[in-house]
């Protein structure tokens, strides 16, 4: 697909604006490789055709669709491990020690992130202790976690073969889906990071990783405050392994948890 740099720009800016996802300059070939064939299926003759759509109003459902497309989605289970490990040792028990306390997994992907969360939550005896709230801002990619039908090279990304056996029914022979009590056990629902203030009360655990990665560093200021805010006095931020606090940040504690990090609000 042949793409103009004023198509391009067109695209870019209306990309950034509506999810923040921040296209290179000459990223061209992303956005053919990722849209070619939903043009191509839906009848639509170019770029520029699309953009035209798109701005029309009430055509929020077209935008969807190519937001879900120029999404990242890559994820896996227990991703970089040390969060996983913080929270198996540390964090379920302090927290299930005073009681019920709740997790947000912001940009939760495919699922593999909560589920991961459900698991340890499990296995430690606490499953009733901790609730679990996952969003995303791809209405694809959240129908597919709460489905929780994953084909046996996702689940070779990470799953220990244990948890395969006790958490996953098989569906065919190259599909697995993970057991009703886990996914019952995540709410689900969708949410655009750039929307903050965000409405979803506060909680004591928040994972938003590996998607900040693609904002501005203005976006990422006010997507990290957003969550900042709604974090509970002494609750705790995980972001992934490549992604820090800015400068214009409200002021968070760094913890070491050899290796990574993770950052607590001060009580
Ligand atoms: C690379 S995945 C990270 C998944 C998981 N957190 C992990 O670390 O494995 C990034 C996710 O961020 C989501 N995303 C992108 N922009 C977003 C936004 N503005 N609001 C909410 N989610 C967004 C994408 O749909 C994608 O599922």
């Amino acid at each position: 697909m042949e793409i103009s740099a004023s198509d391009y720009d067109r695209f870019k800016n209306l990309l950034e604006r509506k999810s923040g996802i921040l296209l290179g300059d000459s990223k061209q070939y992303l956005v053919s490789s990722r849209l070619a064939n939903f043009l191509k299926e839906s009848n639509i003759s170019s770029l520029a055709d699309l953009l035209d759509q798109i701005e029309r109003p009430s055509n929020s459902q077209l935008l969807q669709k190519v937001i879900d497309r120029m999404t990242t989605n890559e994820t896996l289970w227990f991703r970089d491990s040390y969060p996983f490990e913080y929270m198996k040792k540390t964090l379920i028990p302090e927290f299930s020690k005073k009681g019920s306390f709740k997790i947000w997994c912001a940009a939760c992907s495919s699922g593999q992130e909560p589920f991961s969360l459900a698991m340890l939550l499990d296995e430690s005896g606490t499953f009733h202790n901790g609730n679990i709230i996952a969003t995303d801002l791809s209405s694809r990619i959240l129908d597919k976690a709460e489905q929780g039908i994953y084909q046996d090279i996702e689940l070779k990304r990470g799953l220990p073969q244990d948890k395969l056996k006790k958490y996953f029914d098989s569906v065919d022979s190259n599909n697995w889906q993970i057991k009703s009590k886990l996914r019952n056990k995540i709410r689900y629902q969708s949410m655009n990071l750039l929307n903050a203030p965000f409405n979803l009360g506060k909680f004591e655990i928040i994972f938003c990783r590996n998607v900040l990665i693609y904002f501005s560093q203005e976006n990422k200021t006010k997507v990290l405050n957003g969550l900042i805010d709604s974090l509970k006095p002494g609750g705790y931020l995980f972001l992934g392994a490549s992604e820090s606090l800015t400068r214009d940040c409200k002021k968070m504690d760094m913890i070491r948890c050899n290796p990574g990090l993770v950052y607590q609000k001060p009580i």
